[in-house]
């Protein structure tokens, strides 16, 4: 067995012949939060945040993942009570339409603030590209990410 840290709780699992991580979080952790689009890095459904850095869980192994901080979509949050500044500004924004993709966006958008809390657009087209919607709310999800950028920084002032 392998011990992973995931969103700061400690979970034992089989690690074994290169399983991905993605499917380690979903299926032995029971985080769904994480989602699997194509399986072959090139969409972003399945961002999880290794030591801070969003990854594609889809093609990272899991025993890589082995002693480092892995963050799930369910673990941004302050407490369970309180949803992530990032998450308020995408309800504020009416972000998701299917809603597929949204949790990847959304662990890509926060890695992307926790570096650049004020981005240009610029760093926002870099920082999203990997991540593909098919319902195409790419304006939204710009708007949130602006959204949540005020948010940050009002509460610094
Ligand atoms: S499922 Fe991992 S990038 Fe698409
Ligand atoms: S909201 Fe449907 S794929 Fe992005």
């Amino acid at each position: 067995m392998t011990k992973l840290l995931i969103n700061g709780k400690e979970h034992e699992v089989n690690a074994e012949n290169g399983v991905p991580l993605l499917w380690v979080i979903r299926e032995q952790c029971g985080l769904t939060g994480t989602k699997f689009g194509c399986g072959i890095a090139q969409c972003g459904a399945c961002t999880v945040h290794l030591d801070g850095q969003p990854i594609r869980s889809c093609i990272t192994p899991a025993i890589s993942a082995e002693g480092k901080n892995i963050t799930t979509i369910e673990g941004i949050a302050p407490d369970p009570t309180i949803l992530h500044v990032v998450q308020q500004a995408w309800i504020a924004e009416q972000t998701p339409q299917c809603g597929y993709c949204q949790s990847g966006q959304i662990m890509s958008a926060v890695a992307l603030l926790n570096e650049y809390p004020n981005p240009t657009d610029e760093q926002i087209d870099a920082a999203m590209s990997g991540n593909i919607c098919r319902c195409g709310m790419y304006g939204r999800i710009r708007s949130a990410i602006k959204r949540a950028s005020a948010s940050l920084q009002s509460s610094t002032l």
